[in-house]
């Protein structure tokens, strides 16, 4: 009998999370029941959310319990079913978690992508990170033509479709990223108008050079300093578009408020959390937009993958530590259907 091989939780990381605080099991590949298909897992996206769940902090889904398999989205292909709604083949994204083999219901809170999408595209700019990206920096930013646009973790996966949806909307995209190779790339591969390394002294002055004309939109997905930076270099109007705050996920207490908030008085400003999801009911819509954008070459992807589920705990600290250009996966299997 072909076993599922999983990842548990064993306990919760403190800091950066440590391979003891994981452990493997292999259990009988589940049986199906109508209105069930079997899913077979390709490549894990490895989220920052991700290291949310495994603490108990509050978050829009609880945390993940001692024991269970470590919750994360990924792309999968249907090689059982007994349900009306997936075929065996068909290529899904859901919650499977941290294992090679997953159960799908009807009405779970999955997606159907057609059998010939590039996988990994799925996670990423075809996914939920693309929908976070176009949603937050078109709905909730509302960049208009020959704005500055400020974008944080701007060679990571959510960070780089924004500032390259930026310019695909007329403004000026500037980004923040944590190394001269990263800034490099943002500007000379991505396109963005300037980047500032924020490990570099000298931020604020770097801040004010890359926007002269102050910021109109601030995509925020990091919090912490760099986000009271950006508060303090708002234009009139200006909107903050509160993404995520990976500065601060790790750290066991809250951070303190921003001083600069108060400028938002000054210049009018709104600063509005979102959540992607929220806007999950467009998703078929903002895809065919960015698909387009990748056909036109106006949108590069950049990956990196680490292969094999023994690689997933390891892969979540690289966000921390910024290992990663562009979306980070884990590839468990190619996309065969038999298991
Ligand atoms: N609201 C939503 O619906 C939604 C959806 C998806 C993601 N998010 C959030 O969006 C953010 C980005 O997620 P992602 O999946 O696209 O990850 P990512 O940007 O691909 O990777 C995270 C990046 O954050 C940077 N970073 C890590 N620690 C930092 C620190 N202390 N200060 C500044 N930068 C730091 C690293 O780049 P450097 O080398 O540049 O430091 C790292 O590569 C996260 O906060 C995530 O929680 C929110």
């Amino acid at each position: 009998m072909t076993m599922n091989r999983r990842i548990l939780l064993a306990k919760r990381p403190v800091g950066l999370a440590a391979q003891t605080d994981f452990r493997s099991d292999e259990q009988p590949i589940p049986e199906i029941r109508e209105g069930e298909a079997l899913l077979k897992t390709l490549y894990l996206g490895i989220d920052p959310t991700i290291r949310t769940w495994l603490s108990t902090a509050k978050s829009y889904l609880p945390p993940i319990e001692i024991g269970e398999v470590v919750r994360s989205a990924g792309v999968c292909r249907v090689i059982e079913s007994k349900c009306e709604r997936f075929k065996v083949g068909d290529l899904v994204t859901h919650l499977c978690g941290w294992q090679e083999y997953s159960v799908c219901t009807e009405d779970s809170f999955a997606t159907l992508f057609p059998a010939s999408t590039n996988p990994r595209h799925t996670l990423g700019p075809l996914g939920s990170t693309g929908v976070a990206a176009y949603a937050g920096l078109l709905y909730v930013g509302r960049p208009k033509e020959g704005e500055t646009v400020l974008v944080s973790a701007a060679a990571g996966a959510t960070g780089s479709l924004v500032g390259q949806i930026a310019k695909i909307k007329g403004c000026r995209a500037v980004g923040i990223a944590g190394s001269d190779e990263k800034c490099r790339h943002v500007v000379e591969n991505l396109g963005f108008d300037a980047c500032i390394n924020y490990k570099d002294d000298g931020f604020r002055e770097a801040l004010k050079k890359a926007c002269p004309n102050r910021i109109d939109v601030y995509f925020d997905n990091v919090g912490g300093w760099i986000l009271n930076e950006a508060l303090g270099r708002l234009n009139m109007g200006a909107r903050v578009a509160l993404c995520g705050a990976i500065s601060v996920y790790n750290e066991p207490k809250k951070p303190p408020g921003p001083a600069n908030y108060l400028n938002l008085i000054t210049v009018r400003g709104k600063m509005q959390g979102f959540n992607g999801m929220d806007h999950w009911g467009k998703h078929a819509e903002i895809s065919a937009d960015i698909a387009k954008w990748m056909e036109e070459g106006k949108i590069r992807v950049d990956e990196t993958i680490l292969e094999g589920l023994d690689e997933a705990w390891r892969s979540v600290n690289m966000l921390f530590t910024g290992e990663n250009i562009g979306k980070l996966l884990v590839y468990v299997a190619d996309g065969v259907t038999e298991p």
